[in-house]
């Protein structure tokens, strides 16, 4: 007897969840454009091109294995992204590409004789979805859309001064394909919360993204003996970014409860030294609301909190990179197609929110696009404790398969 299609998915995710193991864990470190980077794609196009599939890859380094079906006909893409967070769990935005290969494999092969599709496959693992390496985030998906200009993102620098076109050439990752004809767009994720897992929802479907604004921020003051500068002759950056993070963390109270999350995720100091006054601080501060009125009114807030601390301080602040996006909704047309494959199948599911941000954001806006959920035990994210039960993989895995059926027959 052969191997089904659960055993074959859960094989194959144990084999990719060894990609970047951060060791004595269960978690992953493979950051854009690294060598684990590099290991897992070529093991994604082993995967693909033994079911028949083409790979490529474009300027940016977004990897896609395609399935012709219809000649000419465009294309329904599918997946998320590979790369991750330092000591991030290994089911964010990697389950989604292994849930969007199996389904596309499994709908490939029923489809390649019966002449029912109407359109090709392709799947996608989006370069630089985490933007922890380079920023911004969602990098790939952004250039793909539009929305970043290919010159900018390739120009992008790490904390090492490299840049993404060298990080990606590095690994034999940057392409020249052309991008495929988009005619829809589906990705499924882990939910990243708690809500699913506590309402008993294995299936979610994602109505909206909250609204989002990150600023990148350098605090600038002045250099001094840590033990012999007078207290009052201090321009301390260090102790500037300090009340800015917890500024950062105060405005959540000036709101109701459960609508501003904040956080300043990533700071670097200068000269960083113990017996040095720091004379520059760097901080990602990250304002996230599903209301655009909170995130204004928040963003408008933190502008003030950071004149009122660069006076106190006699520090400079100021912002030299912001990316944001607008809590905006996806269609309607794909949220009633998921309902009907969720409830067909008898999977309780519910519409939902995310609060992160995915590849999809971008996509939604160029293509009639499909995003799911499956549930995150305890809402834990990015963090090597991540975790969903096999029974919610499998099932995530089947809805896909089934929306992705649906799509490219439509
Ligand atoms: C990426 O996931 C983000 O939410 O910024
Ligand atoms: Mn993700
Ligand atoms: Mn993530
Ligand atoms: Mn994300």
């Amino acid at each position: 007897m052969g191997v089904s299609h659960e055993e074959a998915f859960l094989d194959d995710w144990s084999a990719l969840s060894a990609f970047g193991a951060v060791a004595g864990t269960t978690g992953v470190d493979r950051q854009a454009a690294t060598e684990p980077d590099g290991e897992q794609r070529r093991w994604l196009d082993a995967l693909l091109t033994s079911e028949g599939f083409t790979v490529h890859r474009d300027a940016i380094g977004n990897q896609f294995a395609l399935c012709e079906l219809v000649p000419g006909a465009p294309y329904v893409l599918t997946g998320s992204h590979l790369d991750s967070q330092p000591t991030a769990g290994r089911f964010d935005g990697a389950y989604g590409v292994l849930a969007s290969a199996h389904a596309a494999i499994r709908t490939a092969c029923s489809l390649r004789e019966t002449g029912e599709a109407t359109r090709n496959i392709a799947v996608v693992n989006w370069f630089n979805e985490e933007g922890s390496r380079f920023k911004p985030s969602m990098m790939g998906s952004s250039v793909f859309t539009g929305k970043l200009s290919l010159e900018d993102a390739l120009a992008t620098v790490d904390r090492h001064g490299v840049t993404v076109r060298e990080a990606l050439e590095g690994i034999g990752e940057r392409g020249d394909a052309v991008a495929p004809e988009v005619a829809s767009y589906l990705e499924i994720h882990v939910e990243q919360g708690r809500a699913m897992a506590e309402n008993g929802i294995t299936i979610g479907l994602v109505e909206a993204t909250w609204g989002a604004h990150k600023f990148e921020i350098r605090v600038t003051g002045e250099q001094a003996h840590s033990g012999s500068a007078l207290m009052r002759d201090r321009r301390d950056a260090l102790l500037a970014a300090s009340r800015l993070v917890v500024a950062a963390r105060d405005l959540v109270e000036r709101f109701p409860e459960g609508m501003l999350h904040t956080a300043v995720g990533e700071l670097h100091v200068y000269p960083n030294s113990p017996v040095v006054v720091a004379s520059e601080a760097r901080l990602l501060l990250d304002l996230r609301s599903e209301s655009a009125e909170v995130l204004a009114a928040a963003t408008a807030a933190l502008m003030a909190e950071m004149e009122r601390i660069a006076a106190k301080d006699r520090v400079g602040i100021e912002i030299v990179a912001e990316h944001a996006w607008d809590r905006n909704p996806y269609g309607e047309a794909g949220l009633a197609l998921a309902r009907s494959v969720a409830s067909e199948m008898g999977l309780p599911h519910a519409r939902v929110l995310t609060i992160a941000g995915h590849d999809s954001t971008n996509m939604k806006d160029i293509a009639p696009t499909v995003m799911l959920f499956v549930p995150s035990v305890d809402g834990v994210s990015h963090n090597v404790n991540e975790y969903t039960t096999d029974a919610d993989l499998l099932a995530g895995v089947e809805a896909t398969t089934e929306v992705l059926r649906r799509l490219v027959c439509g």
